[in-house]
């Protein structure tokens, strides 16, 4: 049984349900709110820090979308569904549900690992000329022995499939989640379904086979608005509006991405742990070749000290985002999101604005864009992932 922190039990969590609001001591404050006409948290925005705005019409017409608003107006899709559960499990692939297409099938079933590890030179072991040979760093050849659980039926850790096919070691990859493509109505039972056996998160851009409505209330969004700001704040082009339908317990892990996000909550509220570029070495991304890339290694409830020992330095924001609310993610801001009720959501990503004038001394998330470009390069050149590590500790071990 959990304790608080006065000792006390706390409240029991139902079959399927997980405490959303376990206090972590990492949060250092609250991201600030401010009313969309405010220009302190306008101008906080364009200088790309997490900001919420209240008080917005840029969704207004999709405030009443709710679930049975969805099921009457929101078309045939289909629509991508991530599943997470027994029914998933890599063992159960191949019985994916009758009314569902699985469109992403795990390449590296658990029983097959061993093949893979077998069937590749992992170890850098000096067959094959072009190889760097270090002084000293046959330590560095040994394989890290990664333990991999299954992680929590509640965790939705994205990957990319392209990522994975390219994958040299997949031992270093265990899949947890399923994208299959479904109506709404096979989501929706999904929805209402036993959380404690499976678990789906419905994340489908909007996109031309909406119905009628849907379209209606998506134009009716405050473009000029939207318009307005994305040049004021220097973004590039509208790239998607993603429709996130998740319940309650659902976890996005910790990761950043590459665009800009306003984020628009339409039900239910979201916890976001948000953490500045500032804190790449506390979290430990994944390589850029890895499927997890962009995401951290570190479980956030239940951190690996030994491994990741920078994470005690770690400092995030906290954002409680509630229907009517639109919170700003920075490019390259990590966040944690925690569904701690059924929610829907919409967000707007954008691409980078155009590179104005370099200023020094560089941004953290200047840091992260050229740590990512120089990974990308030395992979390019070396085309062998095991001998980018080596390479990098070539680089950097002893010399600085
Ligand atoms: O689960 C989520 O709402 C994730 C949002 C995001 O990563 O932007
Ligand atoms: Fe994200």
């Amino acid at each position: 049984m959990n304790n608080d922190e006065d000792g006390g039990p706390r409240q029991p969590i139902h079959d399927g349900e997980f405490d959303v609001w376990t206090k972590y001591s990492f949060i250092k404050g609250q991201v600030p709110k401010f009313h969309c006409n405010d220009p302190v948290g306008l101008r906080l925005i364009e200088e790309q820090n997490p900001v919420i705005l209240t008080g917005s019409d840029l969704v207004a017409t999709a405030f009443k979308w709710d679930l049975s608003y969805l099921t009457e107006h929101i078309g045939q899709g289909p629509f991508a569904v991530f599943c997470h559960g027994v029914s998933t499990s890599n063992d159960a692939l191949s019985a994916s549900p009758s009314a569902s297409t699985t469109v992403q099938s795990c390449s590296c079933p658990q029983n097959n690992r061993n093949n893979h590890k077998d069937n590749h030179n992992h170890n850098g072991n000096g067959q094959g000329s072009s190889k760097i040979k270090c002084e000293g760093d046959d330590s560095l050849n040994k394989k890290k022995k990664v333990k991999m659980e299954s992680t929590s039926i509640n965790i939705f850790k994205y990957f990319d499939d392209k990522k994975l096919q390219a994958l040299q070691d997949k031992s270093t990859f265990q899949q947890d989640i399923v994208r299959t493509e479904m109506s709404f109505e096979d989501f929706l039972n999904k929805f209402k379904g036993d959380r404690s056996k499976e678990r789906v998160y419905l994340q489908q851009p909007l996109n031309n086979t909406v119905g009628r409505q849907i379209a209606a209330d998506f134009v009716g969004f405050n473009w000029p608005w939207a318009m307005e700001k994305q040049k004021e704040w220097g973004w590039g082009p509208l790239t998607s509006n993603l429709l996130l339908i998740g319940q309650k317990g659902n976890i996005t892990p910790c990761h950043y991405d590459e665009q800009q996000n306003l984020f628009c909550q339409l039900q239910g509220s979201k916890r976001f742990l948000l953490f500045s570029p500032a804190n790449f070495r506390c979290l430990y991304p994944y390589p850029v070749h890895h499927p997890h890339d962009r995401q951290s290694q570190v479980d956030l409830d239940n951190p690996d000290f030994d491994r990741f020992p920078n994470f005690r330095q770690v400092e995030s924001l906290e954002a409680i985002v509630n229907p009517g609310d639109i919170l700003y993610i920075p490019m390259y801001w990590w966040h944690h999101v925690i569904n701690s009720e059924d929610t829907i959501a919409i967000n707007f990503w954008h691409k980078a604005g155009p590179n104005t004038q370099i200023e020094y001394p560089l941004k953290s998330r200047q840091k992260v864009a050229m740590i990512r470009n120089v990974e990308k390069m030395l992979l390019e050149a070396l085309q062998d992932q095991d001998e980018l590590a080596n390479v990098l500790h070539c680089m950097v071990d002893g010399r600085f």
